[in-house]
């Protein structure tokens, strides 16, 4: 018997190489190689709106415009998020942590959807006891949602044959697996060749298909970029699982914009749509307390009020830590390093912790005051002003500088009962943050109880 080809494949991002390495030298990371036999890709992913037998290309002004035919799940927050309803045909990933509530999710779409047709729902991770018990917790009675139990995509293929569902749900890609291929369920091939299979299914059956991916510690989805590219949207949960609101997130999207979230918060039966997340996010706040900033961020086109908590505690060690969560640390290292030199704080010999509450990540540059107020607030040991609300960018130079949609997020504040801590000063210049610290945090009163600023 010939001997079987195989090949090194990265788990992370996909890169192939003839010989086992540790470390992979396209994305770095250690340990990801796995061996994996060669096989031949046996599908093409084709697109319905693709028309392979055509060569001769149409003047742009010549190309009529379809609208597409969308369901609409009256899950109204998650109808936005995928720009007006599901498209019709259309195939979406759905990414996040194990336990976030994909399937939880899922299952609540499949019976909005169920009103226009027959959904099949593939388990390849629960049994059917299981999902028909998170049925009934989720008091789900329609006999229009199907359940099979199956990995094997081969057989998946024929039920869906049998069954001609108008949607269909895949629990997950890293659990099913081609029969022909031989590395493991969850491998890169596996679940790069099982999208496409899918996909090539779905798109030419015209059944709407959700597809659930896990992610890995990085957050991103597991397996290689390509998954992303052969999915028309990607959507992906987020959330802490200490608490329970739950974002969603557009972070592809064919048939609409990216960046819009939508709110849900985990409850007894189930997920519920959360219509003002700006007061649920900043119900717990603690008020009058240092270190406690309230930050409004617009995902998508929505604004949303925030808190921002920093603490800044004496370095135990002799490099001091710095920790982040919901924003980037490496740009939580440039805003300390702002902080040192405009404000002449000695951070070298604190530690500080910044943590986005809710879970929200924050990728937009408008996070970067509102980390360093709660900064400069904990370590001053005094609170910002009462009720006031803040965003900007913070340059190199310990310059704020203007962010987009500023009015939308000034309404947004004043619509919540805050008020908008304003950029500039008396003569319409950008403020330096010197003196936006100075001003927003609360003067100290004679006899106050706060606590006197911590010297190193
Ligand atoms: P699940 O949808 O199984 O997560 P995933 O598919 O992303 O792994 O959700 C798991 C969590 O959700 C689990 O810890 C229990 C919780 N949950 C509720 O709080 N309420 C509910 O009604 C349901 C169905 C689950
Ligand atoms: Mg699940």
């Amino acid at each position: 018997m010939a001997k079987k080809k195989t090949v090194y494949v990265c788990q992370s991002c996909g890169y192939k190489s003839p010989t086992w390495s540790g470390k992979c030298p396209e994305c770095g990371e250690w340990g990801t190689f796995v061996e994996e036999v060669i096989s031949k890709p046996t599908n093409k992913v084709s697109f319905s709106w693709i028309n392979a037998s055509s060569e001769k290309p149409t003047p742009i002004t010549e190309i009529s415009e379809t609208e597409k035919e969308r369901y609409l799940s009256r899950i109204e927050e998650f109808d936005r998020v995928a720009g007006g309803g599901v498209v019709k045909g259309s195939v979406s990933l759905l990414s996040g942590e194990p336990g976030i509530g994909k399937s939880t999710f899922l299952l609540q779409l499949s019976e909005k959807l169920s009103n226009y047709g027959k959904v099949l729902y593939v388990s390849a991770e629960e049994s059917p006891q299981q999902i028909s018990m998170r049925a009934r917790r989720l008091e789900i009675s329609t006999p229009n949602i199907l359940v099979l139990a199956n990995n094997n995509l081969e057989e998946i293929k024929k039920s869906i044959e049998k069954e001609k569902p108008t949607f269909l749900v895949i629990d997950s890609i890293q659990t099913i697996y081609l029969p022909h291929i031989e590395s493991a369920a969850g491998s890169v091939s596996q679940v790069r060749e099982g999208t496409a299979f899918i996909t090539n299914l779905s798109k030419s059956k015209g059944i709407t298909t959700f597809i659930v991916g896990h992610v890995n510690k990085e957050g991103s989805i597991a397996g290689p970029k390509v998954l992303e590219h052969i999915v028309d949207a990607v959507y992906q949960f987020e959330g802490d699982r200490g608490h329970n609101f739950r974002i969603l997130k557009a972070l592809k999207n064919r048939f609409g914009s990216t960046g819009e979230i939508a709110v849900f918060q985990m409850e007894e039966k189930g997920l519920k749509e959360v219509k003002n997340p700006s007061l649920f996010f900043l119900s717990e706040r603690p008020v009058g307390k240092p270190g406690s900033v309230i930050y409004c961020s617009i995902e998508g086109t929505r604004p949303l009020l925030l808190e921002v908590q920093a603490l800044v505690s004496r370095a135990v060690f002799s490099t001091p830590q710095r920790r982040a969560k919901g924003i980037d640390a490496n740009r939580l290292s440039i805003i300390i390093a702002v902080l040192e030199k405009e404000l002449g704080y000695p951070l070298r010999n604190f530690d500080v912790f910044v943590n986005i509450i809710g879970g929200v990540k924050i990728k937009e540059p408008a996070v970067d005051f509102p980390v360093a107020l709660a900064i400069a607030s904990s370590y001053l040991g005094k609170p910002v002003k009462k009720d006031i609300a803040v965003f900007g960018e913070i340059g190199l130079s310990g310059e704020i500088r203007s962010v987009r949609l500023e009015e939308m997020r000034i309404k947004e504040i004043e619509k919540n009962g805050f008020q908008a801590f304003s950029l500039q000063n008396k003569n319409n210049k950008l403020k330096l943050l010197k003196e936006a610290v100075k001003l927003a945090i609360e003067e100290q009163q004679n006899g106050g109880s706060y606590r006197k600023p911590v010297k190193p």
